[in-house]
Formats: C-alpha cells, sequence, structure tokens
C-alpha cells in the first residue's frame, strides 16, 4: 500500500504524517510531497520513529515520482485562513494549487483513492472532478471531501453538553464544509436537547473553524484536530481497501437530490466508496437548515466547476 500526502510540511502536512506514520499497516509506503525544502527533514525526522512504515520525502520537482503507485493520495496543501476570512476567501489560491495538484494525481494514479482536505473543499471537490473528468479519469467513488473534521467536533460538543465519553458518540454531519451548509444531525445523536441547545450546538459546530482561526490570531487555522480528522478518514478508506468495510461521511457525488456534491454517511470499499448511506429522517429544524443551506452549496460547487472548465 502506498499513501501520499501532498502539502507534507505544511500545518495540517506534518501532524498528519506523523498520525500516518504511527497508525498505517505495516509495509505501507508513506510518501511525503511538499514544494517547501522542508519535507526531506520532515521525512528524516519521521523515519526515526520506530514502526514498520516506510517515510520518503519527495520535493518540488518530485511530484510524479511521489505520485506513482499511489493507493490513497491525501490533499492538505494550500494556505488557511486568517481572522475574518471566510473558507472561500483562500479560492484565489487554492484553487489553483489543487488544479495543479489533482492534474498530477490523474497522470500519475489515476485510480488512486483522492481525499481533498483544502479549502474551500465544497469548491476544491468540484475542481478536481473536472480535472479528472478532462482526463477522463473521473470516478466519483475515488473522489472524496473529507469533512470528518465537522463530525469530531460535533463529537466533542456534544460530549462535553452531556458529560460523557466522546469516543462512544458516533454523530452524522451532512451536507458540506463551510458555515451554514455543515448540518449535524444532533436528532439522531441519541441524546435529547432544548431548542436553544440544537441552535447553539448547531452554530457552534459550524463556526468551529472560525474559532481556531480567532484563537490562533493570525497565525493559522485547525491543524491538529484536522490531521487527526484527516487520519481518521484514511483509516477509513484503507479498511475499505482491505475488504474491512468502514462507515464515514464524506463529500462525495453521489445522485443527491440535493446538490452535485453532498456529505453525508458512505460505507468505504474495495474501489472507494462502496455504498452511500441513508442519513435517515430530520427534525423540523434540520429540515430547515437543509434547505436554507442549498443555494450556497450549488454556488460554492458551481464557482469550482466554472474554475476547472474556463
Ligand atoms: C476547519 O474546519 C481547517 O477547514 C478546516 O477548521
Amino acid at each position: 500500500m502506498k499513501v501520499v500526502v501532498l502539502g507534507a510540511a505544511g500545518g495540517i502536512g506534518q501532524p498528519l504524517a506523523l498520525l500516518l506514520k504511527n497508525e498505517l499497516p505495516a509495509g505501507t509506503e508513506l510518501a511525503l510531497f511538499d514544494i517547501a525544502p522542508v519535507v526531506p527533514g520532515v521525512a528524516k525526522d519521521l523515519s526515526h520513529i520506530p514502526t514498520p512504515v516506510k517515510v520518503d520525502g519527495y520535493g518540488a520537482e518530485q511530484l510524479d515520482d511521489a505520485l506513482t503507485g499511489a493507493d490513497i493520495v491525501l490533499i492538505p496543501a494550500g494556505v488557511p485562513r486568517k481572522p475574518g476570512m471566510d473558507r472561500s476567501d483562500l479560492f484565489n489560491v487554492n484553487a489553483g494549487v489543487v488544479k495543479n495538484l489533482t492534474d498530477a494525481v490523474a497522470r500519475n494514479c489515476p485510480k488512486a483513492l483522492l481525499a481533498i482536505i483544502t479549502n474551500p473543499v465544497n469548491t476544491t471537490v468540484a475542481i478536481a472532478a473536472e480535472v479528472l473528468k478532462k482526463h477522463g479519469v473521473y470516478d466519483p467513488k475515488r473522489l472524496f471531501g473529507v469533512t470528518t473534521l465537522d463530525v469530531i467536533r460535533a463529537e466533542t460538543f456534544v460530549a462535553d453538553l452531556k458529560g460523557v465519553d466522546p469516543c462512544s458518540l458516533s454523530i452524522t454531519v451532512i451536507g458540506g464544509h463551510s458555515g451554514t451548509t455543515i448540518l449535524p444531525l444532533l436528532s439522531q445523536s441519541g441524546f435529547s436537547f432544548s431548542a436553544e441547545e440544537v441552535a447553539s450546538l448547531t452554530d457552534r459546530i459550524q463556526n468551529a473553524g472560525t474559532e481556531v482561526v480567532q484563537a490562533k490570531a493570525g497565525a493559522g487555522s485547525a491543524t491538529l484536530s484536522m490531521a487527526l480528522a484527516a487520519a481518521r478518514f484514511c483509516r477509513a478508506l484503507i479498511k475499505g481497501l482491505q475488504g474491512e468495510g468502514a462507515i464515514e461521511c464524506a463529500y462525495v457525488e453521489s445522485g443527491s437530490p440535493h446538490a452535485r456534491f453532498f456529505a453525508q454517511p458512505v460505507r468505504f470499499g474495495k474501489s472507494g466508496v462502496e455504498e452511500v448511506l441513508p442519513y435517515g429522517s430530520l427534525s423540523a429544524y434540520e429540515q430547515a437548515a437543509l434547505d436554507g443551506m442549498l443555494d450556497t452549496l450549488k454556488g460554492d460547487i458551481d464557482k469550482g466547476v466554472e474554475f476547472a472548465t474556463s
């Protein structure tokens, strides 16, 4: 198995690489690519950790080599938010980053499972899909936007409120990965909440990324929790590839009646998405939130398609 991280020397990339070095199955090759000259040093540093995972660093001129033979490609590359910015403000830089990296994926490992972390995820996944299509290698079952951070935030905040172990929870989050497009289905969490609690928990989960951006005061956005979320997502992809099956929410093109790309629970298998699972019935509050997000989500997706096809 070969797992590639594109943007491996960045704020998310480094802790993600550490987690993967520590938990990937024995014999896996972990390929770390970055344009930052520190990447061989990151790979060397990780290579001293005693796990049966081989780590290699690839610099700016070695993108094709990094991707050759990849089974899974994770893309956290790009710039993070600063206070006052929305995820869509990252579009000008990150759209081009995702376009170029996906182009290299299409040329070097068109069958790899491709997980996009780079924001704005609602839009960058659409860009990746169009780039893969241009190369004639787009398979919607193999392309995902990683929304797992919304899920772990929902699990953490609900556990805090209810005084239970967050590891015991499983909360579905549907829609997208930005503001009101993030919709946690608290009505299905197994707990009861007052209307005020639902409103404030939902708002906190939707704006948790901004909470981190403000707390970091100009030094970026969530990196450590995002890395943990991406590692959890990668674990699900690997279990799927190994035939064990695993379920996580993911932002995928799945024939959803709501939007071309939509996050909901997905069962992973040997070729990526094995089955898109129903997300159950919604409370009146959740239904109104779903109806209210769709114009934003569709607009985010259209922006990506337009960028990639013009
Ligand atoms: C977040 O939600 C970085 O988009 C990421 O904080």
